[in-house]
């Protein structure tokens, strides 16, 4: 498999070129970062991108013009970045989710098992921890967990979504998600759920303690994409088969 990879200089891009080195199989034949982007003749079996969203959006209209398979691992994506991925998904395969690991996909799905299975009394809070240079907060992955949680229990997160307890001061109001994140050290990325309700809490956390996962998940999802018709596809509907 042939890979064109946007991000390349970057901390997951790094991991990804050492995977790609280390098998047969894998050959890397572009690459893209903040000063340089893929030449016109640069070509691939797929494109996978951990970057910036301003890189993302290009290597997305890249691999689109070219009808190339994309794996988008970038988080914080802006408006023009999303616009961007339902553009592309008219032409070719698009994986994007906000954390590529195993673990953290079966912990989506537990959460939102979880949350329908208690009732509203168990309470949801959702705290992250990531390194010190992590740019967005909370992270991608809280994010998506309180989307699954809500839509499990038939909230919009939007409306129930909590960042900051310092502003207001009131008491915690029925059906609220709040987020905590915390940022230091060089933390992999860690999560919990929280189900809080009278006399008990359950506590569901994933801990990543080398960031290789997420190259290797990415690797998964992009075997798994190519010869796949146009479209969005979803990284736990490709990997986590029967759950
Ligand atoms: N989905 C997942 O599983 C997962 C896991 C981990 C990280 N992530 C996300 O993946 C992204 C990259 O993470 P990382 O830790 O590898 O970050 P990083 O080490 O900071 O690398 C960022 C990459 O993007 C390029 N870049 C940065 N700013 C840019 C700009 N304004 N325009 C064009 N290119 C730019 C950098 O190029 P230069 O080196 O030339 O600056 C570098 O190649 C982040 O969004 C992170 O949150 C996702």
């Amino acid at each position: 498999m042939r890979i064109l990879l946007s991000g390349s200089s970057g901390v997951i891009g790094r991991h990804l070129v050492e995977l790609i080195e280390a098998d047969a199989a894998l050959s890397l034949s572009g690459a893209a970062d903040r000063e340089h982007f893929f030449d016109d003749s640069a070509d691939g079996d797929v494109l996978i991108d951990f970057s910036h969203p301003e890189l993302t959006r290009r290597s997305l209209e890249f691999a689109a013009r070219r009808k190339i398979p994309a794996v988008i691992g970038t988080t914080g994506l802006d408006e023009a970045c999303l616009r961007a991925i339902e553009q592309a998904a008219n032409r070719i395969p698009v994986c994007v989710a906000a954390n590529f690991s195993l673990g953290v996909n079966l912990l989506l799905a537990l959460a939102a098992r979880t949350a329908a299975s208690l009732g509203p009394e168990y309470e949801i809070e959702i705290s992250e921890i990531h390194h010190r240079r992590k740019l967005d907060a909370p992270s991608g992955t809280a994010l998506a967990l309180g989307q699954a949680v809500a839509k499990a229990r038939g909230l919009d997160l939007d409306g129930v979504r909590v960042d900051d307890r310092s502003r207001h001061r009131a008491p915690r109001q029925p059906g609220e998600i709040g987020f905590q994140a915390i940022r230091g050290g060089d933390v992999a990325g860690e999560h919990t759920v929280y189900f809080l309700a009278d006399g008990e809490r359950l506590e569901l956390t994933h801990r990543a303690t080398d960031r290789r996962i997420f190259a290797r998940g990415a690797l998964l999802a992009a075997e798994k994409l190519v010869g796949r018709p146009p479209g969005r596809v979803d990284f736990a509907s490709l990997v986590l088969d029967g759950f």
